[in-house]
């Protein structure tokens, strides 16, 4: 049971077939000869397909290695024109990190949000912090790896943008997975991952609003290619398999969503009343439509894990495993360090079964109540 789409989803079949199908063919999208022509028109093409995708036009995309890189270069961008950067201490590694980097020198130049008991930032604070200092860039997520909590951001670029900063959003969980439509969303910046919405590992791309000229190095120099923003020879396979991705999910989006959700409601609920004292992380009415993180106290989650290998889920973001510190995103949310590492992250996507939802259930329920029973737990 694979239920771990917001470490990566399976990809979709039309991604397949359309990176086997550039993979098969010959040429660099820079070549000015025929099979180039052909290499260039297949990334024409897919930058049509995330454009649509997001409501933008094809020239704001820039393609690169993955929402990692795209983050990087939105913030590495941002601050170039010599101010400060707000985010939130929610935020992906991939964030959080190039800020700091960003910022080593400079500490002041660094603020880090909070968030209350429901995982969401408060205006408040922004405000505040958009009055305290010059600010140049200010990235908030738009839906939270972990949690699925969802930031409001229309009010945050509104803000942002009258203290004259500029707003990136990493978007990696909300593309592909509830509706984007950057032309009534605001932001300057927009940061998505393929291989989140059904395309191949390895692709993303950082979104630019038409306009916006910002005097930045780039993190990688060379043959100019994308606009001067990223050198290289472009990966005309993975990006056609973004692209094929990006328009299968503009199609499907409506149907999936509804389905997802009451896949997550059906295992919320039973999850909820089958185990003695869980709770779900994050604002209720304010998640993404299939994910689900669940603490079972008395139970932490790698034992729960490892209890039900049939089960693919996690016990933090993937980036984060392996590695033995607590969320941060559910520290950041008040819990303590037991409730945070008790917490399971289910996550739901377009291929998911009503049949994997059961198994999981009573998976699940099997599991807690086993790890409680071997190590006494109170519950
Ligand atoms: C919110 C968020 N941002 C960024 C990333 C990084 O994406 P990638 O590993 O594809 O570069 C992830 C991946 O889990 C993510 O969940």
């Amino acid at each position: 049971m694979y239920l771990d789409y917001n470490a990566t989803a399976p990809m979709r079949p039309e991604a397949r077939e359309a990176v086997m199908e550039a993979m098969l063919a010959v040429g660099n999208a820079s070549s000015p000869h025929l099979p180039g022509h052909a290499a260039a028109a297949r990334v024409d093409k897919a930058r049509k397909q995330v454009a649509e995708l997001l409501g933008c036009s094809p020239g704001e995309i820039v393609f690169t290695s993955g929402a990692t890189e795209a983050n990087n270069l939105a913030l590495r961008a941002g601050y170039s024109t010599g101010g400060g950067v707000i985010t939130s201490v929610v935020e992906h590694p991939a964030v959080l990190e190039a800020a700091r980097e960003l910022t080593a020198d400079t500490p002041n130049a660094l603020t880090l949000l909070p968030v209350d008991a429901d995982g969401l930032v408060d205006l408040v604070d922004l405000h505040k912090a958009l009055a305290s200092s010059k600010v140049s860039i200010v990235s908030l997520m738009a839906a939270n790896n972990e949690t699925g909590v969802l930031t409001d951001l229309a009010p945050i670029v509104e803000a942002a943008h009258a203290a004259g900063a500029l707003v990136h959003t990493d978007a990696t969980q909300m593309v592909g997975r509830l509706p984007v439509d950057l032309a009534d969303l605001d932001v300057d910046l927009l940061s998505l991952s393929a291989h989140k919405f059904g395309g191949p590992q390895g692709v993303g791309a950082l979104f630019i609003r038409r306009g916006i000229d910002l005097p930045f190095r780039p993190l990688i120099v060379g043959g100019g290619q994308e606009r001067g923003w990223r050198g290289g020879t472009l990966n005309v396979s993975g990006i056609s398999g973004a692209g094929a991705a990006a328009a299968a999910v503009t199609c499907a989006l409506p149907v999936e969503q509804a389905r997802i959700t009451e896949l997550r409601d059906k295992l919320e609920v039973a999850l909820t009343q089958q185990t003695a004292s869980s709770y779900i992380n994050g604002a209720r009415d304010q998640r993404l439509p299939g994910v689900s993180s669940v603490t079972f106290p008395g139970a932490p989650a790698d034992a729960v894990l490892s209890a039900m290998p049939e089960v693919a889920a996690s016990d933090g973001s993937a980036c984060a495993s392996g590695a033995p510190t607590p969320s941060h995103v559910l520290l950041a949310m008040g819990r303590n360090r037991e409730e945070a590492d008790s917490a399971v992250r289910f996550s739901l996507g377009y291929a998911t079964t009503h049949r994997d939802i059961d198994v999981a259930i009573a998976s699940t329920v099997r599991a807690v109540a086993q790890v409680r029973q071997a190590l006494g737990s109170a519950i």
